[in-house]
């Protein structure tokens, strides 16, 4: 039956340390040429200013080659992964191998094609993580119902997308007895007025708001909420490249990969990028540290 198997890996019954060392050389090369490049278009400015620039951390970021070597990366359509040993599979449920090493279980948690993307989300917002969902709304909600419990409090924007300002107003209400307070963040005092102490988990905006594209003072609203234990979830759907506010003070930054990063609105996904995993914040998904709502929706 092996033989019928034409993944190098597997064929080598699952793990094949050489063939890891070979991907992680070709891996190295192609960051420091990479690395390289950006370093000459950006001559003009030092390490740290070009550190912070979206395009630059892009550029730098880990490159995957296609299955056979292809520039790009091949399309992983399989929802599960074939493993050749059963001690492999030991491994694999004890995370001794996981998907940094190429090592697939279910694409629910990762998926290789769904992870390259995280990975490329996560050098634009210059997070330590992000997670692709299946659309912007389920980002929202993921990222919502793991910071808040039963009884928890937000407070958010006035002006928000229609679909998350449903979310807040009427369903997470109903369903899981989060209440919301909506405040014009433009104003500091309403906003720290809002803030209930012990029991406003997060504070909620967009960058700039869909659709009166009103912007966030993220640095000011941070400090605010983080002086009272409060996490700040920025919304940068209609800001990606032009504002990283993660590096503004924000803890989470969620995404509607359906708008500018798609581009040509014939997707539907969605990002959320944890700026510093906090473990007792965040919860972790079933054996894979994710939220558990994976696979980007492509509709053509
Ligand atoms: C600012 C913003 N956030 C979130 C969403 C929801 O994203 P999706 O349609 O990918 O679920 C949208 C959609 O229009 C949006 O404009």
């Amino acid at each position: 039956m092996a033989d019928t198997l034409t993944n190098k890996k597997r064929r080598s019954a699952d793990v094949d340390d050489n063939d890891d060392d070979d991907r992680t050389a070709l891996v190295l090369k192609k960051a420091a040429a990479a690395a390289a490049a950006a370093k000459a278009v950006h001559h003009d400015h030092d390490e740290r200013e070009w550190d912070v620039d979206p395009a630059a951390s892009l550029a730098n970021a880990r490159h995957e080659f296609g299955e056979h070597g292809g520039v790009n990366m091949s399309i992983e359509a399989s929802a599960t992964f074939t493993v050749m040993e059963a001690e492999t599979m030991r491994r694999m449920f004890s995370g001794e191998l996981g998907p940094e090493r190429d090592f697939f279980i279910y694409s629910r948690h990762f998926n290789p094609t769904v992870l390259n993307l995280g990975r490329q989300m996560a050098a634009l917002e210059g997070t330590e993580a992000a997670y692709c969902t299946a659309s912007g709304m389920s980002a929202i909600s993921s990222v919502l119902m793991q910071l808040c419990s039963s009884g928890d409090h937000v407070v958010a924007s006035r002006t928000l997308y229609g679909g998350t300002h449903a979310l807040l107003s009427h369903f997470l209400p109903r369903a899981s007895n989060i209440a919301t307070t909506f405040v014009d963040v433009g104003d500091l005092e309403e906003v720290g007025r809002a803030m209930v102490e012990g029991r406003t988990k997060v504070l909620y905006v967009e960058t700039m708001s869909n659709p009166t594209l009103h912007v966030a003072d993220i640095p000011a609203l941070s400090r605010m909420a983080h002086q009272k234990g409060v996490q700040v979830v920025v919304d940068n759907t209609f800001a990606p490249m032009v504002l990283s506010p993660a590096r503004l003070g924000a803890d989470v930054v969620v995404h509607s990969v359906s708008k500018f990063i798609s581009g040509g609105a014939d997707i539907i996904a969605g990002t959320c990028y944890m700026w510093a995993i906090k473990p007792d914040k965040l919860d972790d998904g079933p054996a894979s540290g994710a939220p558990d709502d994976f696979g980007a929706h492509h509709e053509c």
